[in-house]
């Protein structure tokens, strides 16, 4: 018995030391101490040997067994080792691989310098819907019903049936739209959504009107080719409030162009026509280039911005504000427009900007 015992001691630590992978070591593992193993089975046969040598073998197979698991540990640990010190060494020096890394939209970028500028001077942005009653693009800014100048916007009608006091459902062809909606969040807060022509409730007129209002939106007019999408963005200002008039108009736009386009840069107020305002002008701002002495470019040495103008004593009275007692200034140009202005480019075709062609857009 004990001879047999040494000789499986022998050949099992024999393989455990020649063996090459972990995969290999369980095998042996199994081979020699599994539940079928060949030491296994020699202590299966303790029970078959007389009793005064039970001792002595009992003692033998232990020791057998101790020495073949730690063989067993030991190797283990050796292969593992090596696997690791075989694994190919990670160099840090190697240059890596830059992920490819894209930026915010133009446009997206000239709306957040827009609303950082005028911010500073106390305006808040606001949002109002582009999908639009007639009402609030029209008929409250003083475009009386079938004027032709709603042609003028070519405007995108949405097919619903026309409500009684709102009329019809359309998207917003300018930011315009935004007006009696802010003025009415204070004259009437209750109605922010709902019909602003009651009669009885356009009598009362709220105190304490204190408007600073930039709403920037996307517009939809029925327009496409080189110089106009369909879908464009204009920024809104309007103010409301005792005394303001049309110095304070002329400061913020100067203020603007300033911060804007460039501390040379100057505005200029020209008469002009809209149903919303009264008096209306057109805003110029001085060219870049010759800075107002007139070059190829401006010709004149200026170039138009948008549209402005203190807002009309009716647009007032639909928004629930006392023309009596507060006046305001309104204007709304082109995102676009401005942003090209800015940059001194003149694209050959607008549209572009939404094309989605990197090779332009990775420029800015
Ligand atoms: N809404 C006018 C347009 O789209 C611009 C404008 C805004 C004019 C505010 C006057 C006052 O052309």
């Amino acid at each position: 018995m004990k001879e047999k015992l040494l000789q499986i001691k022998n050949t099992a630590l024999s393989l455990i030391i020649d063996a090459k992978s972990l995969a290999e070591l369980e095998e042996l593992r199994l081979q020699f101490l599994g539940r079928n193993g060949t030491l296994t089975e020699a202590m299966k046969e303790m029970k078959t040997i007389p009793a005064d040598q039970k001792p002595e073998a009992g003692r033998v197979v232990n020791e057998v067994k101790t020495i073949i698991e730690d063989t067993l540990k030991n190797k283990q640990q050796e292969l593992k080792e090596i696997k690791v010190s075989t694994r190919p060494a990670l160099d840090v020096t190697e240059p890596g691989i830059r992920p490819a890394l894209g930026h915010l939209h133009l446009v997206t970028q000239a709306i957040r310098e827009i609303t950082t500028i005028f911010n500073s001077i106390g305006f808040k942005r606001v949002r109002h819907p582009e999908i639009e009653w007639d009402w609030y693009a029209f008929t409250s800014l003083n475009f009386p019903d079938n004027h032709p100048a709603r042609d003028d916007w070519e405007t995108f009608f949405i097919q619903q049936k026309p409500d009684n006091k709102k009329g019809s459902v359309l998207l917003t062809p300018h930011t315009s739209s935004g007006q009696v909606r802010e003025m009415e969040k204070y004259s009437h807060p209750e109605l922010v959504s709902g019909s602003p022509t009651n009669k009885k409730i356009l009598k009362q007129v709220q105190d304490d009107v204190n408007i600073r209002m930039l709403n920037i939106a996307k517009c939809y007019r029925r327009q496409s080719d080189v110089s106009h999408t369909p879908t464009f963005h204009q920024f809104e200002g309007l103010v409301v409030a005792e005394d303001v008039s049309i110095a304070d108009l002329k400061g913020t736009l100067d203020f603007f162009v300033k911060s804007y386009f460039g501390e040379q840069r100057k505005a200029r107020i020209r008469p002009y026509h809209f149903q919303f305002t009264e008096p209306s002008f057109e805003v110029d701002i001085s060219c870049g280039v010759c800075l107002g002495k007139g070059c190829r470019l401006c010709k004149e040495g200026w170039l138009e911005l948008g549209g402005a103008g203190m807002v009309h004593p009716n647009v007032l009275k639909y928004g629930g504000v006392d023309p009596e007692k507060y006046t305001g200034f309104a204007f709304g140009w082109g995102i676009e427009r401005v942003l090209m202005m800015k940059e001194g480019v003149k694209l050959d075709d607008i549209r572009v900007l939404y094309a989605n062609d990197l090779d332009f857009l990775q420029q800015f």
